[in-house]
């Protein structure tokens, strides 16, 4: 079947950085993460594993999840190349770990404007590299 504008072939080319609503739109999933993750009780173990002022972190996850859902390489371009399960290494990321960031983003999802189709899409595929950051039990 053809794409359409109600298909989205979500992982195809940068159909998923459209979803998004390209760069600003990232930004925006982003902020509500890190806004999450500041107020979510279960998520107190990762954020004090980040720096107090979170705006770097901002800047490299948006910037990485735009390259990430096939739109510009935009983290690679101010930071250098990353690989999510090494840029991690120093950090205990264990079970607990893994599904309090998931819990921010899947808090941060529900307030986008995405399709809803897009939000459970995304959270799916986010369990991969959120598993690969994984270094503990
Ligand atoms: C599984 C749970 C995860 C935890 C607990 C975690 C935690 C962290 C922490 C503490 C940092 C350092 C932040 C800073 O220095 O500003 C970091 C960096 C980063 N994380 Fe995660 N992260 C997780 C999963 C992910 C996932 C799934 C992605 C991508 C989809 C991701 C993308 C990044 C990127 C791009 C950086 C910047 C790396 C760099 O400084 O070069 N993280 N993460």
């Amino acid at each position: 079947m053809a794409p359409t504008q109600e298909t989205p072939q979500y992982g195809v080319k940068d159909a998923s950085f459209q979803a998004a609503g390209q760069e600003p739109g990232v930004r925006k999933l982003v902020d509500a993460f890190y806004d999450e993750m500041e107020v979510l009780p279960e998520a107190k173990l990762i954020r004090d594993m980040h720096p107090e002022d979170l705006e770097e972190s901002r800047d490299k996850l948006a910037r990485f999840l735009c390259g990430w859902l096939g739109g510009p390489k935009l983290f690679q371009a101010k930071y250098g190349k990353i690989r999510i399960p090494l840029a991690h290494r120093h950090l205990a990321i264990g079970l607990s770990e893994r599904d309090a960031w998931l819990l921010c983003m899947e808090h941060a999802l529900q307030k986008q404007d995405f399709n809803p189709l897009f939000k459970k899409y995304l959270l799916e595929q986010l369990f991969v590299p959120a598993e690969g950051s994984r270094n503990q039990e």
